[in-house]
């Protein structure tokens, strides 16, 4: 599909990986896409990137697919194969994409599409080894962007008591990305003009693709309908298995809500707040430490933090996506 300039310039780095399909979905049709970059996850990543270039081609998306980071800038490589499957796009018969990779160094295409052009939106939905790695090396690039929204975090865990999977995955990288907004401690430019937004845990629990959710998928026409409701299926399955009964109406449906934080802001509640990423603690590497004190010597809020959506019209519109979808194969 092609992108019209009335939607928000995005580059999607993502870990396909269930959600980050429904991410790549929305974004196709809320967003102008200029490119979606591959990183290692919830599986490794020739497994991500093949996933990436699956439903690129499925969904009918106009940009180019680059190779990322197949590993942490610190932390050792684990991936999620308990909740993803081995292939981290587990449930659904699907085709081999048409369109070949673009490129094979995800960091530069970052760097280089966003000196090429001014108020691009950075949306990672994994974890941040791209994202930091390019602030790092370009620092220039966090004045030019319009910001970074990201599905990460959140005031628990998911990997740990505390960390969520994506932060926890690579917190170097994660805490160079939160510290970039930081401005009470600017980087070498200057602060920083664009917004940080965290989509955690604690808003994407509250949309969950509940069995309702993934009737209404199925009883869309079409192949990208179809297997995404055999993809639904299974990761709902492997979430519900492994939460206390009755706490989960079926899987956290995470990732688009970055992408949705962008396009449709009114569907959020946010809190504009403090946040840090722990990367040495024994048992909390990998938190995002959310400053909730009402003292007025807090440090200054460098993260709107959502808490809450409103997940019917967010599924509205992941309904809309699959139907306005064009697929390639
Ligand atoms: O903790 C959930 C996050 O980790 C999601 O982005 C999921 O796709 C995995 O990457
Ligand atoms: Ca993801």
């Amino acid at each position: 599909m092609n992108a019209s300039s009335a939607r928000p310039k995005m580059i999607v780095d993502c870990d396909p990986g269930h959600d980050d399909a429904v991410a790549l979905l929305v974004a196709a049709h809320v967003a102008d896409i200029r490119g979606i970059v591959t990183v290692g996850g919830n599986a490794d990543l020739d497994r991500t990137t093949h996933n990436a270039l699956v439903m690129r081609d499925l969904i009918g998306i106009d940009a180019p697919v680059h190779r990322g980071c197949g590993h942490p800038i610190v932390a050792k490589s684990q991936y999620a194969p308990s909740i993803h499957g081995e292939s981290g796009l587990d449930g659904a018969d699907l085709p081999s994409p048409v369109t070949p990779l673009d490129g094979t160094d995800g960091v530069d295409f970052i760097i280089d599409t966003c000196r090429a052009d001014e108020g691009i939106w950075l949306v990672p939905t994994g974890p941040l080894t791209n994202i930091g790695l390019a602030l790092r090396r370009a620092p220039d690039i966090a004045h030019r962007i319009a910001g970074v929204s990201l599905m990460g975090g959140g005031s628990f865990g998911n990997r740990s008591a505390v960390a969520e999977f994506n932060i926890w995955a690579d917190p170097h990288a994660a805490a160079i990305v939160f510290e970039t907004f930081d401005r009470g401690s600017p980087g070498p430019l200057g602060p920083v003009p664009g917004s940080l937004i965290m989509a955690g845990l604690d808003v994407t629990h509250r949309f969950q693709l509940t069995p309702e959710r993934i009737a209404r998928t199925g009883a869309l026409s079409g192949q990208l309908a179809e297997i995404l409701t055999g993809l639904f299926e299974f990761f709902s399955g492997t979430y519900l298995s492994r939460h206390d009964a009755g706490t989960m109406s079926g899987a956290a449906l995470h990732d688009p809500l970055a992408v949705l934080a962008v396009s449709h802001p009114e569907l959020f509640e946010r809190r504009h707040r403090h946040v840090v990423v722990e990367t040495v603690g024994e048992h909390t590497a990998g938190m995002t430490v959310i400053d909730e004190r009402k003292l007025l010597e807090r440090s200054a809020p460098n993260c709107d933090v959502l808490v809450d959506v409103d997940a019917d019209a967010a599924f509205d519109i992941v309904i809309e996506a699959i139907q306005a979808s064009a697929p390639r194969v």
